[in-house]
């Protein structure tokens, strides 16, 4: 137990099988800092603050170290790993001294990234790049003599779909690319990855877990805190409204109004699901690049009390987008690679969670955390 309270499994926990994490949007803020905060914290330059899967519950569940942990992946851009570290040092997210430290796992990570795709002027059909991707996915697996691959979609949102749109969204045909090589599958945005009809069949067939959708850092985590309280005291919410500012990747891909709506659906929902009802108010996101990946989130939540007397309450969430994100990265990873080395099979809701638009499952966070640590005992049970 280290002085967070935290507990450290041996190195290599399980044997000398390795666990691949193949990121989709391996050179973006959460993949580079999930990368060199595993290292980090492997090194024990770092504890692993804000890494749920290394507390005191998740002991003796057979999770794959982070010491076994082989990463690599996609983006479409070439920026190296090193170099986007060291950029993501100057903008203060990243510790100074860490990208230096931890170069070598950065490099090696780089070495194991491809351009994926479509890229602009790309002429292949959904089919070859989805037998392309599959392709990369088992040659890293087997280069790497990995026990499995776990993909997990950290890329740029997606707008939503159109109801007309004939072509498969890039994050479905990656999601494609891993059921179809036995990969299990996580997605960390709002992107459609894998739930689309023209995957149904081959998910459900392939046996695979699988767990998303959209990770929950920041004022959607405070959301699911505060909404059942709300519920528990009686207290009438009649109108939830909130603001988000951030600069950064995603602040810049959710300008986009249609990527923002892909976002802002699971946010609205926890409201929804927690209290029954939607309330009025909006979700809005701005993009402001001065402020890189630090956001602000406003929320403004107005409630009767006893008699009809109207109270209001404020909050002001200040955080570091990757660094909330990226222990959360790999948790799932962790999980989601145990579950399926135990068999379990289908969408997770246990992982519920970890996310804003999850895959059944209580609403509140506490309730979710419960199902968690259930989930847990079950990984226990099966060693
Ligand atoms: N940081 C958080 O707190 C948080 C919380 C929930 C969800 N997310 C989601 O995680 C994702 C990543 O966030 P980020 O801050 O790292 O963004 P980012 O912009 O820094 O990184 C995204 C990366 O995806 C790459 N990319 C874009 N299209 C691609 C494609 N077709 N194939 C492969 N790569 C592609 C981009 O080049 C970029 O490097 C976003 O979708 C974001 O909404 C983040």
């Amino acid at each position: 137990m280290n002085n967070d309270g935290n507990t450290t499994e041996p190195r290599l926990g399980r044997g000398t099988a390795r666990t691949g994490v193949w990121f989709v949007g391996a050179r973006g803020s959460v993949a580079t800092t999930a990368v060199a905060g595993c290292a980090a914290v492997t090194a024990g330059m770092h504890p692993p603050t804000g890494m749920v899967t290394e507390t005191a519950p998740f002991t003796g569940t057979g999770l794959p170290s982070l010491a076994s942990l082989v990463f690599g992946g996609y983006d479409t851009v070439s920026c190296p790993l090193p170099k986007r570290a060291e950029h993501l040092t100057e903008a203060g997210v990243l510790p100074h001294g860490l990208a230096g430290a931890v170069r070598t796992d950065l490099a090696a990570a780089d070495r194991e990234i491809r351009p994926g795709g479509p890229l602009a002027g790309d002429t292949r059909t959904d089919e070859e790049l989805i037998a392309a991707f599959a392709t990369d996915l088992e040659s890293f697996r087997e280069r790497h003599a990995l026990a499995r691959v776990v993909v997990v979609n950290v890329s740029s949102t997606e707008p939503l779909p159109g109801p007309d749109a004939v072509r498969l969204p890039p994050s479905s045909l990656y999601a494609a690319a891993a059921v179809r090589t036995g990969c299990p599958y996580v997605n960390f945005t709002p992107s459609t990855g894998l739930r689309t009809a023209a995957l149904t069949d081959a998910v459900a067939a392939s046996g695979l877990p699988h767990a998303g959708r959209d990770g929950k850092t920041g004022q959607t985590l405070l959301r699911s805190v505060l909404a059942p309280m709300f519920v528990q005291r009686a207290l009438s919410v009649r109108a939830w409204s909130g603001t988000n500012l951030l600069g950064g990747g995603d602040g810049a891909a959710l300008a986009d109004p249609a990527a923002a709506a892909a976002k802002n659906a699971g946010k609205e929902r926890v409201l929804a699901d927690t209290l029954g009802h939607s309330p009025e108010g909006e979700v809005h996101i701005d993009d402001v690049p001065a402020l890189g990946d630090w956001k602000t989130a406003w929320d403004h939540i107005a409630f009767d009390g006893f008699l009809g007397s109207r109270m209001v309450l404020q909050t002001i969430w200040q955080g570091c987008d990757s660094a909330l994100a990226a222990p959360l990265v790999l948790d799932l990873a962790r999980l989601v690679a145990r579950a399926h080395e135990a068999g379990i099979s289908g969408p997770l809701p246990e992982l519920g969670f970890y996310f804003k638009d999850p895959d059944g499952g209580p609403a509140g966070l506490s309730e979710q955390f419960t199902a968690l640590l259930s989930f847990a005992g079950r990984l226990r049970e099966t060693r």
